[in-house]
């Protein structure tokens, strides 16, 4: 048993994520903080809004309100959210407190004092009419290597190029629409990258847990030579530039740069956990305090990656601190939406507060683990939705369950059958089949649990699922209870105690399911970890106490029924109102 630090990438304040955001950062987090805890670790899973940023006020602009009032709203929502989603956050914060304030405003103060923070002067786009500097997304323009017309300051929707404002040709203000604009001088302070290179290298060549997609994203960045980063911005939402109440002089209307403030807040929503719960946050951040053996695990999409392998390692190793770092790094690629992007303008895709008008959140939840965007981009379609709900989760595991639980129902007086001993029963081919099928199968799934192989995960659930069914198509007791009424009962014995187990083993991926079967066979809370095996036995041996381990004469019910299958007719509806492939 050890300890466990998680965190999600924090979603931006601007509105409900879609299910590609979820699929790539929030529900992994959720799906292997469960199984940890299952496993019998000690979790922490830590996630917030990150609040600060231009697309933060350009959205308050938008809908009236302030940025303040919108952030509340918007946090309120995306908080529901991942709650209606079943989202095990033990902490879901918001980067604009004032411990994040604080602990961004320490970071600086540290990295000056240890030489890596320069003021610079640089030229930035002001615009006359609004009166103020236009930083990242505030100034639009055509972009200077595809020509798109409306590319954004930081950068190119068309191209995907990381642009810096200045680059843009016929820059407009994203604020008033004004053409009125030129270059101006003004100051900035720059985080010095550059004097980290050596440092971060020797730190991610020893680093073990990371996939090769982000070795090779934060090698690539490495390799071209890693450019100061300016982390202060001209607007007047966001951390102030000041350390112990005292603005810096000359930064009275500049703020900390959204992405120098948002990874901070990880660990200051840990401080606010800690202080509403009254927990002790720094045994989990500080390693001189006990956080050397906390294993932490970092969930992102991988365009989050250069930040969290470069950027916020150097604001934690350049404090000079004893601060924690990543050890395990698990990111994503993209889920496409029938081939495309997802789009909040165009209305393509579905976004997290309307797919459970759709469906219950399990079945999302299912459908997106088995097809985690993993080794490549996932394409989601609902078509596949719907055949990868209705063949796993309604008649794989859900026929098995009702099959056995009815019949028990019906025959046994809705109780595990207590035939003693299997008296007049033959432990047979069946039988041992089922052992072996688990006894090598539980231990795999616990591995990719372990290796955060969220498609395998899901499918060695389905393939012990199916072995269920087949163990009772072999097994058979409705073909025995006529003729030999304990070999009936001992087949149904096992099959609710595969029920059983296949409720414990569901609960990290469809949470609500696997209660709603747990609670049919009154499963008692204590009894539904991953403690399988003990120090010194052995899979079979804890296979075959798995199949025997709901007390004889115990009653159960059969659950009502647990997946409803989807219809074409739901298929279609949902394709008109979403929208389907690309016209
Ligand atoms: N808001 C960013 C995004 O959605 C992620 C921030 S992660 C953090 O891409 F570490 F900075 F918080
Ligand atoms: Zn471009």
């Amino acid at each position: 048993m050890s300890r466990i630090l998680i965190t999600s990438a924090l979603p931006y304040i601007n509105g409900v994520k879609h299910l590609g955001n979820l699929a790539g950062s929030m529900l992994p987090a959720d799906v292997y903080a469960r199984a940890m805890r299952l496993l019998g670790h000690e979790v922490l899973y830590i996630c917030a809004t990150d609040e600060h940023g231009t697309p933060a006020e350009l959205a308050a602009q938008e809908a009236g309100i302030t940025v303040s009032e919108y952030c509340d709203k918007m946090h309120a929502a995306q908080k529901g959210a991942g709650e209606n989603f079943k989202l095990s956050y033990d902490y879901f914060g918001r980067s604009s407190t004032p411990s994040n304030h604080v602990l961004t405003q320490h970071f600086a103060h540290r990295l000056e004092a240890e030489g890596l923070i320069e003021e610079k002067i640089s030229q930035q786009v002001y615009s006359v009419d609004d009166k103020r500097f236009l930083p990242d997304r505030f100034v639009e323009g055509t972009c200077p290597t595809c020509e798109y017309e409306s590319a954004r300051g930081d950068q190119c929707d068309n191209c995907g190029r990381l642009l810096d404002p200045i680059d843009l040709i016929n820059p407009y203000s994203a604020v008033s629409g004004s053409k009125n604009v030129e270059i101006r001088d003004t100051n900035h302070l720059y985080l010095r990258q550059s004097l980290m290179a050596d440092r971060l290298r020797v730190w991610i060549d020893k680093a073990q847990g990371w996939p090769a997609l982000a070795k090779s994203i934060a090698y690539k960045w490495l390799d071209e030579g890693l450019r100061d980063r300016s982390i202060t911005r001209d607007l007047s939402w966001g951390i102030p530039v000041a350390h112990e109440g005292k603005v810096r002089e000359g930064f009275e209307e500049k703020v900390f740069y959204v992405w120098f403030d948002a990874p901070i807040e990880y660990i200051a929503a840990t401080q606010d956990w800690a202080a509403e719960t009254g927990n002790d946050w720094a045994r989990w951040w500080r390693t001189d305090k006990g956080a050397d053996d906390v294993s932490y695990v970092e969930f992102m999409g991988k365009d989050n990656v250069a930040f969290h392998t470069l950027s916020f390692p150097t604001t934690i190793i350049g404090s000079g601190e004893p601060w924690k770092l990543v050890d395990k790094l698990k990111a994503f690629n993209w889920v496409t939406w029938y081939g495309g992007k997802f789009s909040t303008s165009q209305k393509r895709g579905v976004f997290m507060d309307q797919a459970l008008s759709i469906a219950p959140s399990d079945y999302w939840r299912w459908h997106l683990i088995a097809n985690a965007p993993e080794g490549s981009d996932a394409g989601f379609t609902f078509e596949d939705f719907q055949a990868r709900i209705n063949s796993d989760l309604a008649n794989v595991l859900g026929n098995f369950v009702n099959r056995i639980t009815k019949y028990a129902g019906g025959k046994f007086e809705g109780k595990v059958p207590s035939q003693d001993e299997f008296s007049g029963a033959i432990w047979g081919e069946a039988e041992d089949w089922i052992v072996s099928e688990l006894s090598t199968r539980l231990p795999k799934l616990i591995e990719y649990y372990e290796a955060m192989e969220f498609r395998k995960a899901a499918s060695e659930t389905r393939a012990i699922w199916a072995a269920g069914n087949e163990y009772l198509t072999q097994a058979a007791p409705w073909t025995h209870y006529k003729t030999n009424i304990d070999q009936a009962a001992m087949g149904t014995r096992i099959g609710l105690n595969l029920v059983a187990l296949f409720g414990i083993l569901a609960q990290p991926i469809i949470p609500d399911a696997a209660e709603k079967i747990l609670s049919a066979l009154n499963v008692p809370e204590g009894n539904r970890t991953w403690n399988f095996v003990g120090e010194d036995a052995d899979w079979k041996t804890a296979v075959t106490d798995i199949l025997d381990a709901l007390p004889k004469d115990h009653a159960i019910s059969a659950p009502d029924v647990l997946f409803a299958k989807i219809e074409d007719g739901d298929v279609a509806e949902w394709i008109a109102r979403f929208g389907g492939a690309e016209a």
